[in-house]
């Protein structure tokens, strides 16, 4: 019989709120306004977002946890929430300066900003995935 490993995936789900547009200032307004519709709006908009960042590891014989939540979650909190919360993504987050505020952009960024952290903590980050809304999602696997 094959040896398993007991690897387990563990997810942690944090939520924010930010300010963004779509916006590329390399385009004309008029331009942006065809692409992007009501996500250019110039006065910006808001979103509820939630993050699932989703880890791997094997549960350790004394606690049975592949990684304690309450240190995951401190460490999404410091890289990832409070860089963001009530935050305007265009004009406030360091880490999202020179690049469009989508999701897609956005779960790459947060994935950057945990992947080595997570490291330390004994587990490997397998996922991050972002709702923008409950029916736009983007979902990074750092590929
Ligand atoms: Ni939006």
């Amino acid at each position: 019989m094959m040896e398993r490993r007991n690897l387990v995936y563990v997810t942690r789900r944090e939520r924010f709120n930010a300010a963004h547009k779509l916006w590329n200032a390399n385009w004309t307004d008029e331009k942006n306004a065809e692409v992007f519709g009501k996500c250019a709006n110039p006065n910006w908009h808001g979103h509820n977002y939630e993050v699932f960042v989703t880890v791997k590891g094997v549960p350790d014989k004394d606690t049975g946890y592949c990684v304690d939540l309450k240190q995951l979650s401190r460490l999404i909190e410091n890289k990832v929430i409070q860089h963001l919360d009530h935050k305007n993504i265009n004009l406030d987050v360091e880490f999202m300066q020179g690049k469009m505020a989508s999701s897609e952009m956005l779960v790459i960024a947060i994935w950057d900003q945990l992947e080595m952290e997570i490291r330390a903590l004994g587990v490997d980050l397998h996922a991050v995935k972002l709702y923008e809304t409950e029916n736009n999602i983007a979902e990074y696997f750092g590929e």
